[in-house]
């Protein structure tokens, strides 16, 4: 394989697992890229398979998988007990985790020793966290440690008790502040920023202002990657998907039908035939 084609997000097969640095080197070259969550190791596997660049490991794990209202309630235990999963089904992407709610927004220290707990307990390759502020300062030291960091901006789900689950920066003055926040990211060590439910001027306005990746949920068609929730892609919520996020399969369906056709065969007495027995 030549090195073009070695380094071409599209190329299946690959030559060396994906790198945090290949991120930026993508946006360098104008290429668009895709991150997509997983909870589970044979979810990791087919994503890496494919060729995903960047999986992320979401808290979103509470209300796609475990059954909460929202991923307020998500504990690092839980983050950290997903996270080893994809990571042993992912050998070739780019594995991030979610600092969940509560791990990291007591103080910069508290936040310093979560992150390492998921990375060094998961191997794991970057942590993620929502919000600027003490966040950045969260980043900056992180990434001092070794820790690459991922932001998060816009729509942050882990503050849903303040803001709901609203599009966020369409007044000025949160325009202006969330341009203000991604910068004090990037500036602070990011490696590459999310920007979720925020309106497709601003995020293509933040995406051309900052050297780091953007990737955006419900952000349009300018950010350098588009993030979604496989669990939405899939068509496998339980919940109402986002307007953003497209379905591309409707699995609830694909699976009820496969589990009615079981139960119908074992009433009928056709499973187990003759094949499936010894
Ligand atoms: O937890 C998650 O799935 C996320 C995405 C919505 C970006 O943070």
């Amino acid at each position: 394989m030549s090195s073009d084609a070695a380094n071409d997000p599209a190329t299946r097969e690959r030559t060396r697992p994906y790198a945090i640095r290949d991120l930026q080197a993508m946006k360098a070259r104008g290429e668009r890229f895709s991150m997509l969550t997983a909870y589970d190791h044979p979810t990791a596997t087919i994503l890496d398979a494919v060729g995903i660049p960047v999986i992320l490991v979401g808290d979103s794990v509470g209300d796609n998988v475990i059954g909460y209202d929202s991923t307020v309630p998500v504990t690092l235990e839980e983050m950290i007990h997903h996270t080893r999963a994809v990571v042993r089904g992912a050998p070739n992407t780019i594995v991030v985790a979610d600092l969940p709610f509560g791990s990291y927004q007591v103080d910069v220290e508290e936040g310093l020793r979560s992150g390492i707990r998921l990375l060094k307990e998961t191997g794991a390759n970057a942590i993620k966290a929502e919000g600027a502020g003490p966040v950045a300062e969260l980043a900056r030291r992180s990434v001092e440690m070794g820790m690459p960091f991922m932001g998060h901006l816009g729509l942050t789900p882990q503050s849903v008790n303040q803001i709901g689950y609203r599009v966020q920066g369409r007044d000025d003055a949160s325009a202006r502040r969330l341009m203000e926040d991604a910068r004090s990211l990037e500036e602070a060590g990011a490696f590459a920023i999310v920007l979720e439910a925020v309106p497709s001027a601003l995020a293509q306005e933040i995406t051309e202002e900052l050297v780091v990746p953007t990737i955006g949920i419900g952000a349009g068609p300018h950010t350098d990657g588009q993030v979604l929730v496989l669990h939405d892609l899939l068509g496998l919520s339980t919940r109402p998907a986002p307007r953003f996020a497209k379905n591309y399969v409707d699995l609830r369906s694909v699976i009820a039908d496969a589990v009615k056709s079981f139960q119908a065969e074992v009433a009928g007495g056709e499973f187990p035939d003759a094949d499936h027995s010894y």
